[in-house]
């Protein structure tokens, strides 16, 4: 008899498992209100219905957002603020701006507010056992699941429409164990143990306090969740390698429900794939143990500056192989000690920074370098040589050079020196490289002028920047293996991680978020293509980069992906985590202009 059965029930399993899309308001599986009001009793009344924070700015208050539209405006892009509220997210676009207040990019009068690509209900999770029970109930009625942290996210994927968020914001453990026992070795190991709602800026703080650092961002008001899931660099990464080899162990609760402990004794893949394998895809992180650093005793800071002199377009030309040289030089400053940020910018954006009286075609450069526990006479002796280069190579009267250095006395006075400013809003899509040696070194001179051309190249005359982060190196190269997890491997060999910031993705000029994003995508393509071009065996670091690369699999996972994506089989396997260019979304078509997330 079983054996009849059986089968049976395996294909009504596997019909009702793989529906073509998840549920909407508009089907009938849609839970009722009675139903999620049951949900809300059995998780102590932590479910809130969205309501859109601007929606306070609009006609009547459609939601009755409790915050005036005074205080939305002046603080819209405030990412501390945003990363406050249950439902906003940093760059609203990917929400389908959906509820914006009036001085908000992308704003349009009357489009009205909706709750539209916000996610329909939010837990305001305060245990581990609200999550298990919320996310079971949603996988079980084919309700797709987002995470928010923070919001801060570059690529919306913190939010979803129709979907049930679970919001961390209020698992804000901070705790040091000095002795903290080694699941698989016993040893006894100094961490903290951090609740993921939390923030760097506040573990970054408690950490100084203590006489250590741990491994940041440059803002403050980035949180643990999707920062260590794709990677995390910052200010040490030269130094110890990025956050997400600094983990010892994660608390995970899984769209099944199960509460486990990921660590190198216990659900080892699960522990691996959260470890660089992507956010928001394998499960919710309740708690993170993370290892930490001594602070520095001094730090010194140097301030480069390369730029054309003049409008001409020979000065133009030599700015741009001034750029180029200034980049190949890099890698050995990185071994030598020096770590930093430089910006590279074009047109209005290269006037502004450089302060230039005329406008060029040329390029300018940028440049904050730092090291630790040193001088700055050293660092001096490290960079003078390759400025003076560049100035011999120029001839004379084309280019301004200069360098300043700056000695702190402690790290925080340093931190808040390069720190950005909580930014968020924006609505540019920006497309991203790991560099090493073979691009930087071993490529010709004038083949890297053509690609950073190429990577530089912008819409209309404002001109444009890049992010060039000093963020690879020794520390990530020689992280220990076992710490790697399923970071991209392209990481091991990388030293600069280059932020085209790519298109704009104008949702009015374009007709639609949905349109502009599209338009950002074909526009990003002829990056992509030319990275592909100059750095065939890398990839991108996914957190910065172009979502809508065509390449994705290869570009954020590389040969891990395949792996990644059983994972994802095992600990999701109703696939209510979708997130963009996320492992197996090549399998999902999320529509922003309908909301639906179907089978593609
Ligand atoms: C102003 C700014 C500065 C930045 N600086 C840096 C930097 O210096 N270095 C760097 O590496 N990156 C930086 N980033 C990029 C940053 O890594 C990403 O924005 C990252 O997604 C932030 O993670 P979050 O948890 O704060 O954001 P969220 O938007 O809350 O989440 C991001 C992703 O992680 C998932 N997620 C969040 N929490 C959890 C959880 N507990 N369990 C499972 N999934 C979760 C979400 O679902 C989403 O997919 C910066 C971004 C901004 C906007
Ligand atoms: C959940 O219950 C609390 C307490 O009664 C209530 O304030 C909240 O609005 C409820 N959530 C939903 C979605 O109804
Ligand atoms: C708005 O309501 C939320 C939820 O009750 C509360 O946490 C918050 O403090 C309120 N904000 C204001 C400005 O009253
Ligand atoms: C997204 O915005 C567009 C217009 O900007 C609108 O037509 C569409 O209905 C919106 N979709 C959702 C799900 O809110
Ligand atoms: C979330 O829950 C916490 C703890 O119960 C509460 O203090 C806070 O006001 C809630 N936030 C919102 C927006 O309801
Ligand atoms: C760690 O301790 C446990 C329990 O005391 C023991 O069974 C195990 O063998 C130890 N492991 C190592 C690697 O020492
Ligand atoms: C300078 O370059 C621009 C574009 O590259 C070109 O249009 C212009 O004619 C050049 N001017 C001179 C004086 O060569
Ligand atoms: C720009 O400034 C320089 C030096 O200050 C000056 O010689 C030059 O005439 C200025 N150019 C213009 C276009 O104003
Ligand atoms: C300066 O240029 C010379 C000749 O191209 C090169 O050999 C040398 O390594 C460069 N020095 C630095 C510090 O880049
Ligand atoms: C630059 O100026 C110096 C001193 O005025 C001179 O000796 C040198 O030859 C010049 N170099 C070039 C490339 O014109
Ligand atoms: C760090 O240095 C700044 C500026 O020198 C000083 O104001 C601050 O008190 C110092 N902080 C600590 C923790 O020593």
């Amino acid at each position: 008899m079983f054996r009849i059965i059986i089968p049976t029930l395996l294909l009504a399993i596997t019909a009702s498992a793989s529906p073509a899309c998840k549920a909407t308001p508009y089907d009938a599986e849609w839970p009722s209100n009675i139903e999620w009001a049951s949900l809300n009793a059995s998780i102590d009344n932590q479910l809130l219905s969205t309501v859109p924070v601007a929606s306070s700015c609009w006609s009547e208050n459609p939601f009755g957002s409790n915050v005036s539209c005074g205080i939305v405006k002046s603080e819209w892009t405030n990412a501390m603020w945003q990363s406050n509220m249950p439902e906003s997210i940093s760059y609203p676009i990917y929400a389908n701006n959906s509820c914006l207040p009036p001085t908000a990019d992308g704003y349009v009068e009357g489009r009205g507010c909706t709750i539209g690509g916000l996610p329909q209900y939010i837990v305001n999770a305060t245990t581990e056992e609200q999550i298990s029970t919320a996310m079971k109930w949603a996988a079980a009625r084919n309700i797709r699941i987002v995470v928010k942290g923070t919001g801060h996210d570059l690529n919306g994927r913190s939010s979803g429409a129709f979907a049930l968020s679970i919001w961390t914001h209020n698992l804000r453990k901070l705790e040091r164990h000095t002795s903290w026992q080694h699941p698989a070795t016993n040893a006894s190991v100094d961490v903290f143990v951090v609740g993921s709602g939390q923030q760097w800026g506040n573990v970054l703080t408690t950490a100084l306090e203590n006489g250590r650092v741990v491994t940041t961002g440059q803002d403050p008001s980035v949180g643990l969740g999707g920062y260590i899931q794709g990677g995390g660099h910052g200010p040490i990464s030269r130094t110890h390698g990025l956050a997400s080899s600094h983990v010892l162990q994660m608390r995970v609760v899984t769209s099944e429900g199960q509460i486990l402990v990921a660590n190198d004794a216990e659900n080892q893949d699960l522990f691996w794939a959260l470890r660089g394998g992507g956010p928001g895809l394998y499960g919710v992180v309740t708690e993170y143990v993370i290892k930490h650093h001594p602070a520095p005793r001094n730090v010194v800071t140097g301030n480069v500056l390369i730029a054309p002199k003049g409008g001409s377009n020979s000065s133009a030309e030599r700015s741009w192989d001034a750029a180029v040289t200034h980049l190949s030089a890099l890698p050995d400053l990185m071994d030598a000690g020096l770590a930093g940020a430089c910006m590279v910018a074009t047109g209005e954006m290269a006037q502004s920074f450089a302060s230039l009286n005329e406008s060029t075609t040329g390029v300018v450069i940028k440049q904050v370098f730092w090291s630790f526990n040193s001088t700055p006479a050293a660092m001096e002796a490290l960079i003078n040589p390759v400025l003076a280069n560049i100035t011999k190579a120029a001839g004379n009267n084309s280019l301004t050079v200069s360098l300043t250095t700056s000695s702190f006395g402690n790290y925080s006075s340093f931190y808040s020196t390069i720190s950005g400013s909580d930014a968020a809003g924006g609505q540019g899509v920006s497309s991203s490289r790991l560099l090493g040696r073979t691009e930087l070194v071993d490529t010709p001179h004038k083949k890297q002028k053509e690609y950073l051309k190429i990577a530089m190249h912008s819409e209309g005359t404002t001109g444009t920047y890049a992010t060039v982060g000093l963020q690879g190196g020794p520390g990530v190269r020689n992280t220990a293996k076992e710490d790697w997890g399923a970071l991209h491997p392209a990481w091991r060999s990388a030293y600069l991680h280059f932020i085209s910031n790519g298109a704009t993705a104008d949702p009015i000029a374009a007709g639609s978020p949905k349109l502009a994003l599209q338009h950002a995508a074909r526009f990003n393509e002829a990056k992509e293509k030319m990275w592909r071009e100059w750095a065939p065996n890398s990839g991108a670091y996914m957190n910065e980069a172009n979502p809508y690369t065509s390449n994705f699999k290869q570009d954020f996972y590389g040969s891990n992906y395949e792996r990644l994506v059983q994972i994802k089989a095992k600990y999701d396997p109703s696939e209510s985590l979708f997130v963009l260019s996320g492992v197996g979304s090549d399998q999902w078509n999320y529509d922003l202009d309908s909301g639906r997330l179907c089978r593609a």
